[in-house]
């Protein structure tokens, strides 16, 4: 399948893009710097220059491929209006095609707020964060597309080693010399490694259906204080994590950080069951200590 992607620079679209390869699809990939550019075209693709927040720069692309993954963020001010602009240009563009094309939505497990201990479905009710509402009007333009096979990935908290999710612990260990959480160490965090995550990507575009939702995770949710002392042990460190307020954490990375303050938990069983997604990676403390 010839792919546009957006986004294939990122922690998800990275994996992505290799995993696409790999299964030999053929990846148009976005790319708004020449180092974004070269990065993309040594891992295999063909980059085209472009903006996500000017999308009549690339729509046309849409013409040329039969899916279009978008798992690109600006995370700036502006992230809500640039996001809502892509769904915007590339679902019309893509249904006035005559065959029936792809588009997967990236959404994230946050969506379902503080679910405490009550495992979030596909089905599960929406607490959206206010500073991601922005992505319900896009879900559902997706999810109600006409003539697009509209889907939606809901991806758990994404890690690699010392990447991803677990960045600014592993930040926190090498620049303060002790490690933070945000609320409490009870927080559970819902995990997926990001190259578990792109295989179901990959999945989504074999036998996905119009409509089809699913949630991406490996594990359920790992109370963070688990996952920060085990980081905070790789370097020595036997203070236990600090905790942050969740407003001061807000001041310091931003309003998501919100997000890492949710006690949830959220289930793959659907992915499992009906695409057959086996993820490799269900230790994270593996991960940490390799
Ligand atoms: N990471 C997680 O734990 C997680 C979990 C659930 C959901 N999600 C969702 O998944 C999506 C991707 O997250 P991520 O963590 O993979 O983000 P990321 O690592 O920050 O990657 C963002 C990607 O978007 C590209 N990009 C940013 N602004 C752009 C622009 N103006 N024009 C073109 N490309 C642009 C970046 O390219 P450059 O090379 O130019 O920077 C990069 O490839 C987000 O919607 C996020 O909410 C993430």
């Amino acid at each position: 399948m010839r792919v546009l992607l957006l986004g294939g620079t990122g922690s998800i679209g990275g994996a992505v893009l290799e995993k696409l390869q790999r299964n030999n699809h053929e990846v148009v990939a976005l790319a708004r710097s020449e180092h974004s550019a070269s990065r993309m075209t040594q891992m295999g693709a063909r980059t085209v220059m472009g903006d996500i927040k000017h999308p009549s720069q690339w729509i046309a692309l849409c013409d040329e491929v039969e899916a279009v993954v978008h798992a690109a963020a600006s995370w700036d001010c502006d992230m809500g209006v640039a996001d809502r602009r892509v769904v915007q240009s590339v679902l019309p563009r893509l249904s006035k095609s005559n065959q029936l094309k792809t588009f997967i939505y990236t959404g994230g497990c946050w969506l379902y707020g503080q679910t405490g201990d009550i495992v979030a479905t596909e089905t599960s009710p929406v607490q959206e964060l206010e500073s991601f509402s922005w992505t319900l009007p896009s879900i559902n333009d997706v999810l109600c597309a006409e003539n697009v096979r509209g889907m939606v990935i809901h991806p758990a908290m994404v890690y690699e080693h010392d990447g991803g999710v677990f960045e600014h612990i592993y930040k926190d260990a090498r620049e303060l010399g002790y490690v933070r959480v945000v609320e409490s160490e009870s927080v559970r965090w819902p995990l997926v490694h990001r190259i578990d995550l792109a295989d179901l990507y990959v999945l989504m575009l074999k036998h996905g259906r119009q409509g089809d939702v699913y949630n991406a995770a490996a594990n359920e949710g790992v109370p963070v204080g688990v996952l920060t002392r085990a980081i905070a042990a790789q370097f020595g460190i036997t203070q236990p994590p600090v905790v942050m307020d969740v407003i001061d954490a807000c001041r310091e990375i931003g309003d998501y950080a919100e997000g890492y303050a949710l006690d949830q938990q959220m289930s793959s069983a659907k992915a499992k069951s009906q695409l057959g997604w086996r993820p490799q990676y269900e230790d994270p403390l593996a991960v940490i200590s390799e």
